[in-house]
């Protein structure tokens, strides 16, 4: 068979980290191992039912049979709209202030398409999640991270960056609650952010996938919610996360009308848009009952503090998350994250995913998803313990 030469594009993509992960994992299983995977961000439990009754009857809608009209219904964006008015006070102008995506992921990927040239300079959290560099390393554009480290919450301390950073810098990355470190961010946080963007004309990227998911009775803050965010930049949200909807791929892009007209342009060579029933299920999940929204983070909320105060008393020293479904563990002295993630795979056959993976800065640090049952997070610790790392 003939080879083809890849495109430079192709080429500057970043390669796939936690693929090998996922293979380590595979083989301990297929050698008969019972596993435990809490090394992946995919939501374990269905779509509500009310949610997917709604994407049964507009199936049978005939005009959703046809190509669905170029950058996606008005009643979608206009429950997008309603939805961030109820839940965050926030105005939104549905026709010129929310796009409609195919899930968050291609937003951000877009996001570097739409503003940055060759040599171009993004920020970025480190950790973080690897998509943003997907995206920056097709516009060949350049990075420079901003660490997060527990010290500051998890927050980047902007003090840090140098001018030079600042004045080159186009566009910047942020995300709260975090993956991976389950960071949230403050009011005064995104306020001191918007002034930083506004003075050096950066543009705010936040991804906002899990907005959903606070813990403690503390609803996570958005973006836009700060005073001036909307000129200075736009916020990601998901369905994926809030409403278990991974597989639908339905996400949004929120705020500065430039922005938003730049990404449905580039989509209009793209796609024509999603499945109008799916648009119709994703309006009905906005604007209907909220208490499986409830009742998903209180689920969240009883098996992070089943894991976390597990791992406590068997003497690991962790923190418990206020946001995301994320917990974010410091490995023991004398490993790296890879090594550690290993040991816990071949001694305790349990999947985390280790920090390095997204970036330098996590190095010290595993990712471990909430995404399974209370019993089965008490069987990790239970494994864990057995392994006597932290007596
Ligand atoms: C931080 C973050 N952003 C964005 C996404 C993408 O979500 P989706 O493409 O399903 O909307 C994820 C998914 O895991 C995520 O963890």
């Amino acid at each position: 068979m003939k080879h083809f030469d890849t495109s430079d594009v192709m080429k500057r993509l970043p390669t796939q980290f936690f693929a090998k992960l996922v293979g380590k994992a595979a083989k301990v299983a297929a050698d008969g191992h019972d596993i435990i995977n809490l090394g992946q961000g995919n939501p374990d439990q269905p779509t509500p039912s009310h949610i997917v009754s709604a994407m049964q009857t507009a199936t049978e809608n005939p005009q959703y049979h046809k190509y669905s009209p170029f950058q996606g219904y008005d009643f979608l964006k206009e429950a997008i709209a309603t939805f961030y008015k109820r839940e965050y006070d926030v105005n939104l102008d549905p026709k010129t202030e929310v796009a409609i995506l195919f899930g968050g992921k291609v937003g951000l990927v877009e996001i570097s398409q739409c503003l940055l040239n060759a040599g171009d300079l993004a920020l970025v959290p480190d950790p973080g999640y690897p998509d943003y560099l997907s995206g920056i390393s097709m516009a060949n554009a350049r990075i420079e991270t901003m660490a997060l480290n527990r010290g500051n919450n998890f927050l980047p301390d902007y003090s840090k960056l140098s001018e030079q950073a600042l004045s080159d810098a186009k566009l910047m990355f942020l995300n709260y609650p975090n993956n991976p470190t389950a960071g949230v961010a403050t009011a005064d946080f995104f306020a001191e952010t918007v002034s930083l963007a506004e003075e050096h004309n950066i543009c705010v990227l936040h991804d906002f996938a899990y907005g959903g998911i606070g813990f403690n009775g503390k609803k996570p803050v958005s973006f836009l919610q700060a005073a001036g965010a909307k000129d200075t930049g736009v916020e990601i949200y998901t369905m994926s996360k809030t409403y278990n909807m991974a597989g639908w791929r339905v996400g949004f892009v929120l705020g500065n009308q430039s922005v938003i007209k730049m990404i449905n342009t580039l989509q209009d060579h793209f796609y024509v848009s999603l499945f109008g029933a799916v648009q119709e299920a994703a309006a009905a999940a906005l604007l209907g009952p909220q208490d499986c929204v409830e009742d998903l983070v209180k689920t969240y909320q009883s098996r992070r503090d089943v894991f976390i105060n597990g791992l406590q008393e068997i003497g690991w020293n962790v923190k418990a998350p206020e946001g995301s479904f994320f917990a974010w563990l410091p490995v023991p002295e004398g490993y790296s994250s890879e090594s550690f993630a290993d040991l816990l795979l071949e001694k305790a056959h349990v999947v985390v995913a280790p920090g390095v993976g997204f970036g330098e800065n996590g190095e010290g640090y595993v990712r471990a998803g909430l995404l399974t049952s209370e019993e089965r997070l008490q069987e990790a610790v239970d494994r864990i313990r057995r392994l006597h790392l932290f007596d």
